[in-house]
């Protein structure tokens, strides 16, 4: 049956560190797996803007043998001209995977009930589920495990970055600790949902208006920019609001000295993250980045794997 993914608990504990555990096995011997060899194509449809999620799947299906079609939405006939539906009975013909980057995650659901071939958000307002694979793949290199490590999330704590590492990092049996604005809280359906899971695999999640509660004995600290993709509008209002929540040296020094600080990149230097801290020694910015490639890899091969089964 053909898996899709397009949140990060549809996957199982278990599944998260098998495809984990690839990745770093493929960091290592990217050439290793060659599932799309043939070459099949696998089709990167982008209804936002993007620089890591489009390089590191274009690299990422040449490295396992395949073709990558890029789809700018905007110069396609999907949208307003032709249905999600119709356009999966299109591309689930030619195409062995569809990868796509929009707005609502109710699209992706539509696209995967109409597709025969996996399907992968990579990116929705709701959840950013890829990001989330590479940076448990940065912490684990890190720590050397997972589980019972404390991460925490500075700043909006409602968007798609948010949603993930509440459910991701739980799965990974992390405790999750988010904070941000009272009127930028998580919903309490996905606090809910991440709890519902921690109570199998050890972890937790919690939201608090104090930045400086939250941070206390973190092992990793996380932040993302305040203006989501398609909020642009907002700016000023945001900036306004979000004041008090950057991730400086001050609030770093609250975590424990062995913390980590990660940040999903585009970063806006003095808004969510000071320029100290991004470019200091506890950042791993740049190797979460190269993580993309290796942690999508392992999912685009795992995903092949199980919709053959
Ligand atoms: N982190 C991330 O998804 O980056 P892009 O928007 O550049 O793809
Ligand atoms: N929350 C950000 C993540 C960018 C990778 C956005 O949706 O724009």
């Amino acid at each position: 049956m053909v898996r899709h993914f397009l949140k990060d608990d549809d996957v199982t504990p278990l599944e998260q560190s098998q495809i984990l555990t690839l990745a770093l096995e493929l960091k290592a011997a990217p050439y290793s797996r060659q599932p799309f060899a043939g070459p099949q194509t696998v089709a990167l449809i982008f209804d936002k803007t993007s620089t890591r999620t489009r390089v590191s799947f274009a690299v990422g299906v040449a490295d396992l043998g395949g073709v990558p079609l890029i789809i700018d939405s905007a110069t396609s006939q999907m949208g307003a001209k032709e249905s999600i539906a119709d356009t999966a009975r299109v591309l689930e013909r030619q195409v062995a995977a569809i990868v796509w980057r929009t707005y609502a995650h109710s699209g992706l659901e539509e696209m995967a009930a109409f597709s025969k071939v996996p399907v992968v958000n990579s990116l929705s307002d709701d959840y950013h589920p890829c990001q989330i694979l590479a940076d448990l793949l940065t912490i684990q290199e890190r720590f050397g495990k997972l589980a019972g490590l404390k991460l925490t999330y500075v700043g909006d704590s409602n968007n798609n970055m948010a949603n993930s590492y509440l459910l991701g990092c739980v799965t990974a049996g992390m405790e999750v600790a988010l904070a941000g604005p009272a009127k930028y809280a998580p919903s309490q359906e996905i606090l809910d949902r991440a709890n519902l899971l921690g109570a199998s695999t050890g972890g937790s999640a919690s939201f608090t208006t104090s930045a400086m509660d939250a941070v206390s004995a973190a092992d990793v600290i996380a932040t993302d920019t305040w203006i989501s993709m398609g909020q642009e509008a907002e700016k000023e209002q945001r900036i306004a609001e979000f004041a008090g929540y950057t991730v400086d040296a001050a609030l770093l020094s609250l975590a424990k000295p062995t913390a980590i600080v990660l940040h999903c990149l585009p970063a806006y230097r003095g808004y969510e993250i000071s320029a100290e801290v991004i470019d200091g020694p506890q950042s791993v910015v740049w190797d979460e980045a190269e993580n993309r490639l290796h942690a999508q890899k392992a999912l685009l091969v795992w995903l092949a794997e199980q919709s053959k089964a």
